[in-house]
């Protein structure tokens, strides 16, 4: 069963695991650390009995895509604890997460920013890359560019809304 919960009302015990499992993934990549992030707004988990078995975050946001505003489903720490891993659990809950945005949140798309190593693994689950696109998000030093992969979901896994330029109008996610 996958979870949706707000961020904001989340047990303090629960906060912490999540920050956690966070920390020991990217803790240590100065990429991460170097940048002030977003806090989410949503996060939806899957469980196992009581056991933590996947989470992702998303920051609801409105986005300039090509001179329009759009609302945005930023996903970000997409995190299977190791023992869960190999099993489908992220797949599931992105899936869920595809449902959730679409369907609940009402969002015109998901974004997300990752490395070049999990795009195959997020093409499967419908997200495809944005090719020359240039992405803004803004930093306590002022605006800064994105350089890495800029990944879309569309409702029904549509792939023809490739805008070139994104600003995403605060922290990135
Ligand atoms: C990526 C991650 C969320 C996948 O969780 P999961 O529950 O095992 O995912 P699923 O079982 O649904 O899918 C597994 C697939 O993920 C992909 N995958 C997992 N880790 C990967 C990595 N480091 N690089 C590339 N692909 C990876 C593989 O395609 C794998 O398929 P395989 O088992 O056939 O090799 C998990 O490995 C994790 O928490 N990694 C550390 C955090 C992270 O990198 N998150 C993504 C941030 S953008």
């Amino acid at each position: 069963m996958v979870k949706a919960e707000q961020y904001s009302g989340l047990a303090p015990a629960l906060r912490q695991q999540l920050a956690h499992c966070i920390d020991e993934e990217f803790g240590h990549v100065a990429f991460v650390q170097e940048r002030e992030w977003a806090q989410p707004d949503w996060v939806l988990a899957k469980y196992e009995g009581k056991e933590l078995a996947t989470f992702c975050n998303v920051v609801l946001r409105r986005v300039l895509m090509d001179g329009q505003l759009y609302t945005v489903a930023g996903i970000n720490n997409v995190i299977t604890p190791r023992a869960f891993r190999g099993r489908g659990y992220a797949s599931q809950v992105l899936r869920e997460t595809e449902q959730f945005i679409f369907e609940e949140l009402e969002c015109a798309h998901g974004l997300l920013l990752c490395a070049d190593a999990l795009l195959p693994f997020y093409s499967r689950l419908g997200w495809y890359k944005l090719e020359n696109c240039s992405l803004r998000y803004h930093q306590p030093s002022g605006e800064q560019l994105y350089d890495s992969n800029v990944m879309l979901l569309s409702p029904g896994q549509q792939h023809s809304f490739r805008p070139q330029h994104i600003n995403l109008n605060g922290l990135p996610w």
